[in-house]
């Protein structure tokens, strides 16, 4: 075994500023752009806004709190930070890293669908029937597994150059960047003809549509769309030095993505409303619906090639952060270069991302047993439903109970010049609020397995 002393070389942030871009860039990704609209559009507009919101401020700010306390703090990936505050507690840092590591594998594939719809859009091919091109093209047995290939590459290529080298960088460029073309497509949006339905859907909420269905999909959603649940942000914030605001960014980062997950939603559903097509199509809504909203509406190619380049700079600062997880587990337990730890993960994602991509065509009838799911959908349902809530729900267990809050609060308020507002709050939230919540999540979506 080598010794540990020997992580002080440890790589870091160049800023501030850089960090929060770069945990904002994992935060935002195809969860708000692509999951939020159908959810918002699935489960009753802004009923759905609203619980939403609720869940970000109460858990969402919460965990991503806890998280960065427990990466800062040790310094390490998230086994080995887990393993350093208590012996007994490394295999949740595994499970996270599993987390990730399955995410990536079909994360991926649809990053690769993003690259293809840009090229697509640009050449003006989509066709009449948006929903047959789709289909046609995810089930293909290679086309979309040439797509895949270039989107881990694209991952691979940043994530290569390190963390201020790398990551950082991108990050710092392609978010301001997403979020001008955001708003951009976002004002074209609301100012068409007709965008007033769908504006009142999505604002005024009809609680008569609120249910449990409305809560689980909103926290599940928390979860996804802040990274949370399997160290992204624990590895992330291992980077980070001492003097560092914590509290402030557990604001300002989950604020970032809501903005950014609001902002898609006016980007998405009044279009769809002033176009005439169902909001509540769920997962196709963004190949389907929108490619055929954009060819309805004026300067439409235009607005199409820039939406699909502003998901694809959400989707790949979302995926090297899932891709870092892996790779810092390796840089820092197996004390491999960071060019090998990329390397053999990438191939290894980029494997499974081939069943799951296959999935969608030539093995679409096999089903994983028990689940009954396809591969693709079972990574989903496994990672989202079942791996990051129970990651969440024990990461909380461990702040309040096993490490303990007081130990958690003097890393918040390590740096004399920094101070720790919500305190009281946060305790409360983490010991009570934040594992009751998933605890119950968790619970109903294991019920669906009864489906
Ligand atoms: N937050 C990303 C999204 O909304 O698309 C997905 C994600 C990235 C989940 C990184 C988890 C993670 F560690």
């Amino acid at each position: 075994m080598e010794d540990k002393s020997k992580v002080q070389e440890r790589e870091s942030w160049g800023s501030s500023f850089g960090f929060i871009m770069a945990a904002a860039g994992s935060a935002v990704g195809l969860g708000n752009l692509w999951k939020f609209p159908y959810l918002a559009g699935k489960n009753g507009g802004a009923v759905f806004v609203v619980t939403y919101l609720l869940m970000v401020i109460l858990i969402g700010f919460t965990m991503m709190l806890g998280e960065m306390i427990i990466g800062r703090k040790t310094q390490l990936d998230p086994y080995g930070a887990y393993k350093k505050l208590n012996k007994n507690w490394g295999f949740l840092g595994s499970i996270g890293i599993v987390t990730a590591f399955l995410i990536l594998s079909y994360y991926s594939v649809v990053g690769g669908w993003v690259i293809k719809y840009i090229i697509a859009t640009l050449m003006g091919g989509i066709g009449v029937d948006k929903a047959a091109y789709f289909n046609g093209f995810i089930g293909a047995p290679i086309e979309p597994l040439i797509y895949h290939g270039i989107f881990m590459i694209l991952t691979v290529a940043i994530v290569f150059k390190g963390i201020s080298g790398g990551i950082e960088k991108a990050s710092k460029i392609m978010m301001p960047a997403l979020f001008i073309m955001l708003i951009i497509v976002a004002i074209r949006s609301v100012t068409l003809k007709g965008a007033s339905q769908g504006l009142a859907y999505y604002l005024k909420p009809d609680f008569s549509k609120f249910n449990g269905r409305v809560l689980v999909d909103a926290l599940g959603q928390v979860f996804f769309s802040l990274s949370l649940g399997m160290g992204a942000l624990i590895t992330y914030g291992s980077y980070l030095k001492g003097d560092e605001d914590l509290e402030k960014n557990a604001l300002i980062i989950p604020g970032l993505d809501t903005a950014v997950a609001l902002l898609a939603g006016f980007a998405v559903l009044p279009a769809v409303f002033a176009f005439g097509f169902e909001p509540s199509q769920g997962p196709g809504l963004m190949f389907v619906t929108l490619p055929a909203v954009f060819e309805a509406m004026p300067f439409g190619a235009v607005f199409g090639v820039i939406f699909f380049i502003l998901v694809f700079f959400a989707a790949i600062t979302s995926a090297i952060s899932l891709l870092e997880v892996s790779t810092a587990y390796c840089i820092d337990q197996l004390k491999w270069s960071r060019n090998k730890s990329v390397t053999i993960v990438s191939s290894i994602m980029f494997v499974i991302g081939i069943f799951a991509s296959l999935s969608m065509g030539v093995l679409s009838d096999f089903n994983i047993p028990i689940l009954n799911l396809g591969i693709f959908d079972a990574l989903d349902f496994i990672t989202s439903n079942v791996l990051m809530p129970i990651g969440g729900l024990l990461m909380a267990i461990f702040l309040g109970y096993v490490w303990g809050v007081d130990e958690a609060i003097k890393e918040v308020k390590k740096s004399p010049n920094v101070k720790f507002k919500l305190e009281k709050l946060w305790i409360v939230l983490i010991k009570y609020v934040a594992p009751v919540a998933i605890f119950i999540v968790l619970l109903s979506s294991l019920g669906f397995l009864d489906r």
